[in-house]
């Protein structure tokens, strides 16, 4: 209910309505919400009114707009803990979303400079770039680049590819993966990426750059990621040095 007389400003209370629909689940995540014209109908209030709710809530991060579609609700951010080295079907099981992949290639490139220094290997030595979407719960969550040397993961397959490749790492190549390092920073999505990961070119991404390591402090892979910024929140424990 919108309450004409009360002090409460109209376009606040239709924010509130919104967002307790949303917290009850009378509207889902994904789902569009209903149009500028419908508001204005339902509770004779002006488009004016309604849009203001609208822009507020898409910039509180409830909403967001795809242009010329509509207006949607935002899907639950993951929230991702920075310590620990996990991969991202560990991470997506533990909360209890389905992981699926989208292999995009598996090819053998020629170690460039900067990627041989990292992997450790004689620059043009032959490694393993492999490129992937990873969704959850058929969600595109992120889109993967990972060079992995062949001397370790020669023996990865397509088939390997669209499972986790760390538990293949681990279990099939008896590696131990132990050790990474991690990098990140905020970015916009380029055009192909952002048709891989469903969301508009320009859209706020994070760049994430993984060096994991075995036991032996060999590396395992430089990872070079694009994450969807709405459905990432990083998080990190602190304690105060004394
Ligand atoms: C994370 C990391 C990647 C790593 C991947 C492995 O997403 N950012 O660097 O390659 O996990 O995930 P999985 O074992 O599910 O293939």
């Amino acid at each position: 209910m919108i309450y004409k007389n009360s002090p409460l400003p109209i376009y606040y209370q239709l924010e509130e309505a919104i967002k307790k629909a949303i917290h009850t689940h009378q509207l889902m995540p994904g789902e569009m919400i209903p149009s500028e014209r419908e508001y204005t109908e339902k509770y004779k209030i002006s488009r004016m009114t309604v849009r203001q709710a609208i822009t507020n809530l898409v910039n509180d991060g409830y909403l967001y707009r795809q242009r010329g579609i509509g207006t949607f609700v935002t899907h639950q951010k993951i929230v991702q803990p920075l310590q620990g080295l996990t991969s991202f079907s560990e991470d997506m099981l533990a909360r209890g979303l389905e992981p699926s992949t989208r292999v995009i290639s598996l090819s053998e490139i020629k170690a460039e400079l900067d990627l041989a220094a990292k992997l450790e290997v004689e620059a043009g030595t032959p490694i393993l770039e492999l490129k992937r979407v990873r969704l959850a719960d058929h969600l595109p969550m992120s889109l993967e680049t990972a060079y992995l040397s062949k001397v370790l993961s020669g023996g990865l397959t397509e088939e390997m590819a669209f499972s986790s490749i760390y538990s293949h790492a681990e279990k099939t190549f008896g590696l131990k993966i132990q050790f990474g390092r991690q990098s990140i920073e905020a970015s916009v999505a380029q055009k192909i990426e952002a048709e891989m990961l469903e969301v508009a070119e320009g859209a706020p991404v994070l760049r994430i750059e993984r060096i994991s390591r075995l036991e032996t402090n060999k590396p395992f892979e430089v990872a070079k990621s694009v994450y969807r910024a709405d459905r990432y929140q990083l998080t990190i424990d602190m304690e105060r040095e004394r």
